[in-house]
């Protein structure tokens, strides 16, 4: 099986190519820098150092925020062609700290309240009904670089000046005290494969490495891993990682990495990432070579169908009414099947069980 790996190049890729290599017949390392994207109403080309980009089993695809649009549409013009762990939606949800919030809340993922305005005026409404500290981010900022803490009211009101003369987006959120702590969980499919809680440094409240942080292996317990992988999931991200804050009332998701490093984390935990990477795409890519994404479709669905068939049903324990030898149901039970007495039914009974069905 052949793979590439678009990327930006970093020690993370090269990292992340050479054990991509151990496993596919050909790993080929395609810089993002040099795709271009071509289309009409009828065709969607994509274009790699000016000749369209061959096929591959599997494309791992990942950038910074600035490439979100080129990656959403690379992956999307391949979506049916080859196996990739994110989805082209993806890109622009996980690279957007606002809809990866609305992606979490969607599905019920735990995190900070957080608040969107529409106006400068407005948000200084809001900021004056705040307990503080309190947060404020820009929307597409990374190592820690677009974070901002005030205190008070009057340092958030003279922040938001500023923000509106950047022109620059925001969004503010709660303050979650952890002692300047937060956890990184590494999510590849459904499981998480290495974790590390990183401090931030003496008078800083951010733990990115970037802004100082140490990293140190740090084991989640069952509860943290199961929201970092549904954060994951509700992100459409099969590879990625989650930062968690340990907060008062249990973990809380504050981002989702499409593109996170490797470095630190592997050197923290002495687990080989990046080869556990490699191996999950090859398993991917074998699966998806054998059935395609249709089968993953349809394996969804059915699912889906059956979460929502189990969820429509409902048990009542009960003792039943017996007059003489014949048996009357609870009221109830008229209600939730909404039997209707000039229906026809089919009733089976056998030892111990009894099924009635509407006949239809
Ligand atoms: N709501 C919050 N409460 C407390 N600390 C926070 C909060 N949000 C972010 N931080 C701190 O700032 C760091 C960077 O925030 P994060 O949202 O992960 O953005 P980035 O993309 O820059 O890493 C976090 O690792 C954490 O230490
Ligand atoms: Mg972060």
């Amino acid at each position: 099986m052949k793979a590439a790996l678009v990327s930006l190049g970093s020690v993370s890729s090269e990292w992340t190519l050479e054990r991509m290599r151990n496993r596919f017949e050909t790993a080929d390392n395609i810089n993002i820098k040099n795709i271009e994207v071509k289309m009409n109403a009828k065709s969607l080309e994509v274009l790699y150092e000016g000749a369209a980009l061959q096929e591959y089993d599997c494309i791992y695809a990942k950038g910074s925020f600035r490439y979100a649009p080129l990656l959403r549409s690379l992956t999307f013009a391949f979506y049916d062609k080859a196996y990739m762990p994110i989805k082209p939606n993806s890109f622009t949800i996980g690279h957007d700290k606002l809809l990866t919030h609305l992606a979490l809340q969607y599905n019920k993922i735990p995190m900070p309240d957080t608040y969107l305005a529409s106006t400068p005026q407005a948000a200084k409404n809001l900021l004056s009904g705040l307990n503080y500290p309190i947060v404020l981010k820009f929307p597409h900022g990374t190592q820690g670089k677009g974070v901002m803490f005030a205190d008070s009211f009057a340092s958030a009101s003279s922040m938001l000046d500023a923000l509106e003369t950047l022109r620059q987006p925001f969004l503010i959120q709660e303050y979650l005290e952890t002692g300047g702590v937060d956890v990184r969980a590494f999510v590849i499919g459904d499981k998480v494969v290495a974790s590390t809680k990183r401090k931030a440094v003496m008078g800083e409240k951010r733990a990115n490495i970037h802004a100082g942080a140490k990293g140190e292996a740090y084991t989640l317990d069952m509860h943290a891993k199961k929201i970092a992988i549904n954060a994951a999931k509700a992100v459409g991200a099969e590879i990625c990682a989650v930062d968690i804050l340990e907060s008062h009332d249990g973990p809380q998701v504050i981002e989702v990495n499409l593109s996170p490093g490797l470095q630190g984390i592997t050197n923290a935990t002495n687990i080989d990432v990046a080869d556990k990477i490699a191996e999950y795409l090859f398993e991917q890519a074998k699966k998806f070579r054998e059935k395609g994404r249709i089968g993953e479709t349809d394996k969804i669905m059915k699912e889906l169908e059956s979460k929502a068939e189990k969820e429509a049903m409902q048990q009542i324990i009960t003792n039943l009414d017996f007059r003489s030898d014949r048996i009357l149901l609870p009221k109830l039970v008229t209600q939730i099947t909404k039997f209707d007495e000039k229906d026809e039914f089919v009733v089976k009974a056998e030892k111990g069980k009894v099924v009635i069905e509407k006949y239809s």
